[in-house]
């Protein structure tokens, strides 16, 4: 079996992220056929396009989309700030109707949540999102500025469920985080959806956080947590958090997944594209390489993803108490380390 792979690079440490992810996927034996897209700030400004139509018809069949980072510089003035947001990865999220974001996160010792093992399911198609909003007397002293949060029956549940079946293959312990103290009508609709589908999962311990209390208990205590299901924009925000107590954003993984696998899912690092250090060969590609064991996860090639999985946990601890300027650290010696460990 061969796998069909839409690569997209994207700016910055991107395609070095990515190129050492696909060498790993590789060397455990996977065979990857590799079609590169040339997407993200670097196309919008040679070209003006950001997901061409084509484009997008062309993704939708292959197997799976693997994504570096898109994005310009900080403080660059040449690309309008959420226009590769909007039009790319969230393009990409909404039209592949990937409603899952699931982010792992295993914490290396040294770190602030050392020994912490979770996941967070984030919803990733509605909430503050969907777009839903606009102005009224823009650029006069009476503008006003709405921008709404969809939550629907459907979406909630499913991302949920989705929750709910995570946690049943792993600690068995699920946590809903929302403001339902605060977000009467949204939050009311997460929780009855939480306690209704809570009673197909018996096996599953139900907890509830508010998201500020949240962010409180992982720095505190967070080995309390298996798995956390919450809305787009609180798990946007707790996952920057998380990637930053369990030994920075550079280990940080995800999977933006179509579970009904109508099309292709996508998988990227948490982090952007850091033109700071691009081109220097000491990115961190295990965020990528962690990505990449969730897509073989998601294409049914179980014993591949662990065996990736654990190779780059087992490395991330061991690169622990390495020092920074280390030779070990490089791009290319990391994922050489990990692509010999999982041959
Ligand atoms: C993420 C990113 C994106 C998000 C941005 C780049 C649109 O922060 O994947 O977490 O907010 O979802
Ligand atoms: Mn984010």
């Amino acid at each position: 079996m061969t796998y069909k792979i839409a690569a997209i690079g994207g700016d910055g440490i991107g395609p070095e992220v990515t190129q050492e992810a696909i060498k790993v996927v590789q060397a455990a034996g996977i065979s990857l056929d590799v079609t590169p897209f040339d997407l993200g700030a670097a196309r919008y400004l040679k070209d003006g396009a950001v997901l061409p139509e084509k484009d997008l018809e062309e993704l939708r069949g292959f197997d799976a989309i693997m994504l570096g980072a898109i994005g310009p510089p900080v403080g660059s003035s040449e690309v309008p700030p959420g226009l590769l947001e909007r039009g790319l990865l969230l393009g990409l999220r909404f039209s592949l109707d990937l409603y899952i974001n699931l982010r792992p996160f295993s914490a290396p010792p040294g770190s602030i949540a050392q020994g912490a093992d979770f996941a967070v399911v984030r919803e990733n198609t509605e909430g503050t999102y969907a777009g839903e909003g606009g102005f009224l007397r823009k650029n006069t002293p009476f503008e006003v500025a709405t921008q709404g949060s969809v939550n629907t029956r459907f979406g909630v549940e499913r991302c949920i469920r989705f929750g709910f079946e995570l946690a049943q293959k792993r600690a068995k312990n699920l946590t809903l985080v929302h403001k339902t103290n605060v977000l009467t009508f949204s939050g009311d609709l997460w929780q009855r959806s939480f306690d209704e589908l809570g009673k197909e999962f018996p096996d599953v311990m139900k907890s509830y956080n508010h998201v500020d209390a949240a962010c409180i208990y992982m720095v505190e205590s967070p080995r309390r947590y298996d798995v956390i299901v919450t809305d787009n924009l609180f798990g946007d925000i707790l996952t920057d958090l998380a990637g930053a107590l369990t030994g920075g954003i550079g280990l940080a993984a995800s999977a933006n997944l179509n579970p009904t696998k109508s099309g292709p899912s996508l998988f990227e690092p948490v982090h952007g594209a850091a033109h700071d250090i691009a081109g220097k060969g000491i990115a961190n590609p295990l965020a990528a390489i962690r990505s990449a064991a969730l897509m073989l996860d998601h294409l049914g090639e179980q014993k591949s993803a662990e065996k990736i999985t654990n190779a780059v946990i087992e490395r991330s601890y061991e690169l622990a108490g390495v020092d920074p300027g280390s030779d070990e650290l490089k791009t290319k010696a990391i994922g050489d380390s990990v692509a010999e460990r999982v041959a």
